[in-house]
């Protein structure tokens, strides 16, 4: 079997467990302190306040602009649930549009169309590991603070630019399956200060010193444990994308040729990572699915269903999504993580070819 994703787990990762264990200083400390600067020099930015997942990240930098009942927050229709949930524990309303068929991200036309005065946060996703089309973003947005959704994109370039550095922040999650991994773990980064204090005070019981509580907060600290492993994640993070850009190259030359698949598309300026390597099977993507699963290849369809189609989501939608309903139809991604072999990709090469030629 080629998995679809596995985390590389090595020595340096449980030394740094180790370390921390010993310190006797398991929850927040200067270990987090440390993964925080660390994080957000390499992502281009000032500063980090990291969270207990990708999730609590989106939702405190919703909750640091006090986005709440009554406001509007845009996003894609075309992304994992947690780019949208954190907009309704809020109270706020979800407006979402559609995407650009190519790069599968937010299509920056649509958000022109959707913004009203309730408006008060785009958060665009970098599908996959390829940012989104971020001028067309920005310049939709207007005054609009742009909340960058970067879960998958850790290290990604656009015209040269770290993903989660162009917007007001970036929002990261290191969730086992992702670039880089702290077992569950997340990051805001932002050359914002004051908006970056906010989220270190909401995400800690809203405390600015011991049991003086500002606000109501929550607790959605991160641990020691988690950043330890994400410092030492981080050192490893560009070779491992190195060897994700490298996979994807082979597949693209191996798959480009054969009929009726449409390998990724890069838009001009991007230097995507590669968090999933996502083909589009124009015809009978199931059956697909289901031959390459019986042959040992791992795979998996990100995303079946739109967000909006939800049943949590569906009181608040009024249009259709037609480029990203077309895509939950055709999309299928394909085993690219560092573990992934040249050999291995010949095997995935040549059992594609069989199914979609034989
Ligand atoms: C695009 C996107 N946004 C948000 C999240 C949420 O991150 P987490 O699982 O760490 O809460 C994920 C990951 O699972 C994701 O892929």
């Amino acid at each position: 079997m080629i998995p679809l994703a596995r985390p590389v787990m090595e020595k340096e990762e449980k030394e740094a467990v180790m370390r921390v264990m010993d310190s006797g200083m398991l929850a927040h400390g200067p270990e987090v302190e440390n993964f925080e600067k660390e994080f957000a020099e390499y992502s281009g930015v000032k500063h980090g306040a990291a969270v207990s997942n990708g999730t609590s990240a989106i939702h405190l930098a919703l909750a640091a602009l006090d986005v709440g009942p009554g406001d509007e927050v845009i996003t894609t229709s075309f992304s994992f649930i947690a780019s949208a949930t954190p907009i309704l524990f809020l109270g706020a309303k979800p407006v979402f549009v559609d995407i650009d068929p190519r790069t599968f991200n937010i299509d920056p036309k649509k958000i022109s169309e959707a913004i009203t005065d309730k408006t008060r946060a785009i958060i665009p996703v970098h599908l996959y590991g390829q940012c989104a089309d971020m001028d067309g973003v920005l310049k939709a947005a207007g005054d609009v603070p742009v909340l960058d959704d970067c879960a998958q994109a850790h290290g990604s370039l656009y015209k040269g630019k770290k993903a989660g550095s162009m917007g007001l922040a970036g929002m990261f999650s290191f969730y086992p399956t992702k670039n880089m991994t702290t077992g569950e773990g997340g990051m805001v980064v932002s050359n914002d200060l004051g908006f970056i204090e906010k989220i270190r005070i909401l995400r800690n019981h809203g405390q600015v010193a011991r049991y003086d509580h500002l606000s109501i907060g929550y607790n959605l600290r991160m641990t020691s444990l988690a950043a330890a492993i994400g410092r030492t994640q981080l050192e490893k993070l560009e070779g491992k994308n190195e060897l994700r850009k490298r996979n994807a190259h082979l597949l693209t030359e191996g798959l480009g040729p054969i009929k009726g698949i449409e390998t990724p598309f890069i838009q001009e300026g991007n230097e995507p990572v590669f968090h999933q390597y996502t083909v589009k099977i124009l015809k009978g993507r199931d059956e697909v699915a289901r031959k390459l699963t019986e042959k040992g290849i791992g795979n998996k369809v990100f995303y079946p269903t739109t967000i909006p189609s939800s049943p949590a989501m569906k009181p608040y939608v009024n249009n259709t999504f037609p480029v990203a309903e077309e895509c939950c139809r055709q999309v299928i991604s394909l085993p690219v993580h560092p573990l992934v072999t040249p050999d291995d990709i010949d095997t995935i090469v040549d059992t594609i070819r069989e199914i979609m030629e034989g």
